[in-house]
């Protein structure tokens, strides 16, 4: 119980987020983990910027912006329906992989045509982001079973509460494990060229005084062989199973296969995309080269040289041991399963 309050107390001063006045303000992720800047998201061309230049990320979260973005816009009376369309068409070019992204627009689009729309675009933010909280809350809550109770376990990029409301996905489950007692050791990537796992990782772990141990992406497959668990977050899964998350990705699962270690995935079911049937049809988002030529705002080599910087990679569905979402822990053959859950929730989710 004591231990319980204490981790609570310490969820409490690291809010990634929070609503004043109906606007969402959110942890400005570029400044950390130096610094704890809250922005405003008051018009779409703020949620726009925060999105594309990755001011917030995480696909959860993305989503959450984005509906909160079209809402502040939406409260301010000069502004008509056409005009919201076109920012809602703007939104939904600012990051192409993350499903979340498109899952909270395309709800938010159909309110435009009922009565009192700007209110009720409000409402159906505030909706989004209380569902993604208590998908969190289940995925950890399911996701936990999935540790050892005393051994290691390694996670890519960020998925805590920076990344989605509540303690995230990915991270909220070993947080989880950890609160309830398991004894784990907890490895986690540096996540190049952003470094989610070096800034955003370590914070949000520091912060809970969870200890860790920070190692390179190039590293990881091999150090996999002394790894009990990977549990890794997503941005989009076709209904094969087939998963894009945070490039480098695949190579964890490569090292998983090869040393016979289970790779899971924990994401919401608003990141599966029951549009596409295999992730051959993925965009995959290809970022600037400045992100792979500097650090920290600084030149690390040529400024005139060719890069190719993709944002992320697509893991197989058979490389996946389960998908860990609000629902339960989803096992293979994906294509069956994802649909029985699919068809369970749908037609109210888009
Ligand atoms: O480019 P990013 O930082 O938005 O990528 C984030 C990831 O790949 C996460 O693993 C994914 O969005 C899941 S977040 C709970």
């Amino acid at each position: 119980m004591y231990l319980h309050s204490l981790f609570f107390f310490f969820f409490l001063i690291m809010k990634s987020y929070y609503i004043e006045q109906n606007i969402l303000y959110v942890l400005d992720t570029r400044r950390l983990p130096f610094k704890e800047v809250y922005i405003p998201i008051d018009s779409i061309n703020s949620g726009f910027e925060a999105i594309s230049k990755m001011k917030v990320r995480g696909a959860p979260m993305i989503g959450v912006v984005a509906a909160f973005s079209v809402a502040a816009e939406a409260l301010n009376k000069g502004v008509n329906k056409e005009k919201l369309i076109e920012g809602i068409e703007l939104l939904k070019k600012s990051r192409p992989t993350a499903r979340n992204l498109f899952y909270a627009l395309d709800r938010i689009l159909p309110i435009l045509k009922l009565k009192n729309w700007r209110r009720k675009i409000l409402s159906e933010a505030k909706e989004i982001l209380k569902e993604e909280e208590l998908s969190s809350k289940k995925i950890a809550e399911y996701g936990y079973e999935v540790l050892p109770d005393k051994g290691t376990v390694l996670t890519h990029c960020n998925t805590g509460s920076l990344a989605a409301p509540g303690d995230g996905t990915a991270l909220g489950v070993i947080i989880e494990g950890v609160r309830r007692g398991k004894k784990l050791e907890i490895y986690i990537t540096e996540t190049r060229p952003r470094f989610q796992g070096a800034k955003l990782t370590a914070y949000e772990l520091k912060k809970r005084e969870i200890p860790f141990t920070l190692i390179t992406d190039s590293s990881a497959p091999f150090i996999i062989k002394d790894v009990d668990v990977i549990i890794i977050g997503a941005d989009r899964i076709a209904l094969n199973g087939d998963t894009a998350n945070k490039v480098g990705s695949f190579s964890l699962s490569l090292g998983a296969k090869y040393f016979g270690k289970p790779l899971y995935i924990a994401a919401p079911t608003s990141t599966i995309d029951h549009q596409i049937k295999t992730g051959d049809h993925i965009k995959i988002e290809e970022r600037d080269k400045e992100e792979v030529l500097k650090i920290n705002g600084r030149w690390l080599t040529f400024k005139d040289i060719n890069v190719k910087n993709i944002a992320f990679d697509i893991i197989p569905g058979s490389f996946i041991q389960g998908i860990i979402t609000e629902y339960g822990v989803i096992s293979r053959p994906y294509t069956k399963n994802i649909k029985r859950v699919l068809d369970a929730i749908l037609p109210d989710k888009p």
